[in-house]
């Protein structure tokens, strides 16, 4: 096991009926919050008017930024950041999926000093993410996750696009984490079926990606991993079959957030190698962040953990998909199998060409994985380094 550090300072709320806090717990945050949503799904299900009710209660005053789009841009940050500025919030509440989680730090942060929030992604001239400087300040921050996926209500991670070059990458800092979290599994209910498979899709990745390129001796982070993928698998066919199936949601809740965090993949020196391949595509494509994940998750599989590293696969496979071959490498090739048939039952299985990803972009776009994902190294470090080429054959 490497070294690694663990730093958990958001207070987490966890438990059906838990939303009804909110306004008890945003007057300790300060006087005026933005509260900030998506474009549509909390108005539709009834939320916002549940929360602002929650919030009027409370007598906490606050301003609504309900314009965040599914991969949340830079210019959609910074128009919730003047619009902080312009009433004097001193405190952001963030309800909905990753995309406003993420969204709301960057505003935080941009809010707060001013500043556009592409200046805090360029870290260079050359555009890569090398000399990102961590974010020290922000506004205070409450995070109410409405899906299950990202974990982004306890970390300190903002996956931005910046549209005018199609730059899709991340700020991090000690000033993002949400001071505080709501999670009320009664708030995903109402997540539709492909969605809930993209999110349990994004919650795999997030372990599998550096469970199967492990540094040796990360055994309570394995035992963690292997653990909370079994549930995955097992409670998202149970959510989408039942949406408001309470244990079902609740497990795939907690286990987004724990499975992001280093309680699951810390010691294990390896990075998400497949989520930079994966950036450049919702970056330019627009497409859903774990459908992209989950079309690139087999090739990947294929062509390099089954050449590089097939014990761990053939591991995964015995340990969470009910795999039984005793020999390795056929071990190996059925927990690929399974994962595709898990896929196949959630409805995700698809070609990059259905998302009009045309196959001479494709250089390009490994190009850019390689620049924004391997931060000036020149290769995405997985089992071994990656090329534009290996890139280039996963989108194929
Ligand atoms: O936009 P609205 O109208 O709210 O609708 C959303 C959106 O269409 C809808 N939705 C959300 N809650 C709902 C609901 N519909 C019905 N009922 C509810 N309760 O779901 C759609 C997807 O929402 P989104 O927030 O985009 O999904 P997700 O949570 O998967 O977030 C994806 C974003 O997070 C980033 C991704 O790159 C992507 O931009 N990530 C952030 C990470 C982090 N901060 O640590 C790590 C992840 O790896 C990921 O990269
Ligand atoms: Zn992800």
């Amino acid at each position: 096991m490497l070294p690694f550090e663990l730093s958990f300072p958001t207070r987490i709320l966890f438990g059906t009926g838990e939303i009804a806090k909110v306004g008890q717990e945003a007057k300790s945050l300060g006087q005026k919050a933005l509260l900030v949503t998506g474009g549509s799904s909390a108005k539709r299900t009834g939320l916002l008017d549940r929360v602002q009710a929650f919030l009027n209660e409370q007598h906490v005053s606050h301003v609504l930024f309900d314009k965040i789009e599914p991969n949340p841009r830079t210019s959609t940050v910074d128009q919730g950041a003047s619009l902080a500025r312009e009433h004097g919030c001193d405190f952001i509440i963030a309800l909905g999926g990753g995309s406003v989680m993420d969204a709301s730090k960057a505003i935080a942060a941009a809010a707060l000093s001013g500043r556009p929030i592409y200046d805090y992604m360029r870290g260079n001239p050359s555009g890569t993410a090398k000399d990102l400087v961590p974010v020290q300040e922000a506004l205070p921050l409450m995070a109410i996750p409405t899906v299950a996926a990202t974990g982004s209500e306890a970390n300190n991670i903002s996956v931005l696009t910046h549209w005018d070059t199609h730059e899709k990458s991340s700020i991090n800092g000690p000033a993002l984490y949400p001071r505080v979290a709501i999670l009320d599994p009664a708030l995903t209910y109402t997540v539709p079926a492909h969605v809930t498979a993209e999110a349990c899709a994004d919650i795999f990745s997030h372990m599998f990606e550096s469970y199967l390129i492990s540094a040796p001796g990360t055994h309570v982070q394995d035992g963690i991993t292997e653990s909370l993928i079994r549930l995955v698998v097992e409670h998202s066919l149970t959510a989408i079959r039942q949406p408001d199936h309470e244990e079902a949601r609740a497990t795939l809740l907690w286990a987004s957030t724990l499975g992001i965090s280093p309680f699951a993949i810390g010691g294990r020196g390896a990075g998400m190698p497949l989520h930079q391949i994966e950036h450049p595509l919702s970056g330019h494509y627009d497409m859903a962040h774990g459908r992209g994940l989950a079309i690139l998750s087999l090739p990947y599989f294929e062509q390099i953990i089954l050449q590089d590293r097939p014990e761990r696969l053939a591991r995964m496979g015995r340990e969470c998909f009910g795999v039984s071959e005793t020999d390795e490498l056929a071990a190996a090739r059925a927990a690929i199998k399974a994962v595709q048939r898990w896929y196949e039952a959630m409805g995700i299985t698809q070609r990059l060409s259905d998302f009009g990803v045309d196959k001479h972009a494709l250089e390009e776009l490994a190009r850019e994985s390689i620049v924004i994902g391997g931060r000036g190294a020149g290769y995405l470090p997985s089992s071994r380094p990656l090329s534009e080429q290996d890139v280039i054959s996963i989108y194929e």
